[in-house]
């Protein structure tokens, strides 16, 4: 596998002071160790890459299964002090799928979707951070995607995978394409909030106008996401806007 360490650094330092890039053959969870790392105080920004994940995780302490060469499991750590960090995934969705493809949708609240299957997911966790006043906080910002088509047994929702629309991609060259807007989209987000982003996340909503079904018994129809990220959902009792980064939802049939 052929990686651009070097073309990434040289995009993104002008943007992060101290920015650094690194690419491993095998970790646990790239998202694990930058929260190692933040909580030990090292809280400089950096592109970690990792070839293998044995532990890759997921949202809603699921895991995350990725083999290495047919995926690109990455995690963006930086301090960040946004004045409302609600909508952040869905901005980075926003971000990583117009980098991607036209075609490629976001599945409220961080999943990029294709042709309703999953293409790839994003996990963001905080720590505290040490400098910067009580609003910073360390962000992780994990990203995985399938690269090549991938067994779909014991997967909740098939995969997609970015060969199936670009042939000639591997994850080196989808994280060059990847990296630079991304950082450029969560410094915008920690200027202006998903306010910035929300017509970009409804360009590609994969739910709007569904029939959904929240893992907490509501169901309805999907109307798109509010001013901060929320889901809003027309239910029986009357519309509503869920926010709760502990639901999940599906879409009724299929
Ligand atoms: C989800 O779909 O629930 C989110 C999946 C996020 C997976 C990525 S792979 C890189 C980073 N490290 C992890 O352990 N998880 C994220």
């Amino acid at each position: 596998m052929q990686w651009p360490p070097e073309a990434i650094w040289e995009s993104v330092a002008p943007l992060l002071p101290g920015f650094t890039v690194e690419i491993l053959p095998e970790l646990d969870s790239t998202n694990s160790e930058l929260m190692r790392r933040a909580r030990s105080g090292r809280t400089e920004a950096v592109l970690l890459v990792a070839e293998r994940q044995t532990a890759g995780r997921g949202r809603l302490g699921r895991s995350w299964q990725s083999a290495a060469g047919e995926s690109l499991t990455f995690s963006l750590g930086l301090p960040l002090a946004p004045p409302d960090w609600s909508g952040l995934s869905l901005a980075v969705g926003a971000s990583v799928a117009q980098s991607l493809h036209p075609e490629v949708r976001l599945k409220w609240p961080n999943d990029l979707w294709l042709y309703d299957r999953k293409l790839g997911g994003i996990l963001i966790e905080t720590a505290s951070h040490g400098e910067g006043g009580a609003s910073t906080r360390h962000a992780v910002i994990g990203i995985g995607i399938n690269i090549a088509p991938r067994e779909a047994a014991g997967l909740s929702t098939l995969p997609a995978a970015v060969k199936e629309l670009l042939p000639d991609q591997d994850a080196g060259t989808v994280l060059l394409r990847l990296a630079l807007p991304l950082v450029r989209d969560v410094l915008a987000f920690e200027r202006a909030g998903f306010a910035a982003f929300r017509q970009r996340f409804l360009g590609r909503d994969a739910l709007h106008g569904r029939q959904i079904v929240l893992s907490d018994g509501t169901s309805g129809t999907a109307q798109g996401v509010d001013e901060r990220g929320a889901l809003l959902v027309h239910t029986a009792a009357g519309p509503q806007a869920v926010s709760s980064s502990e639901v999940s939802v599906r879409p009724a049939s299929g």
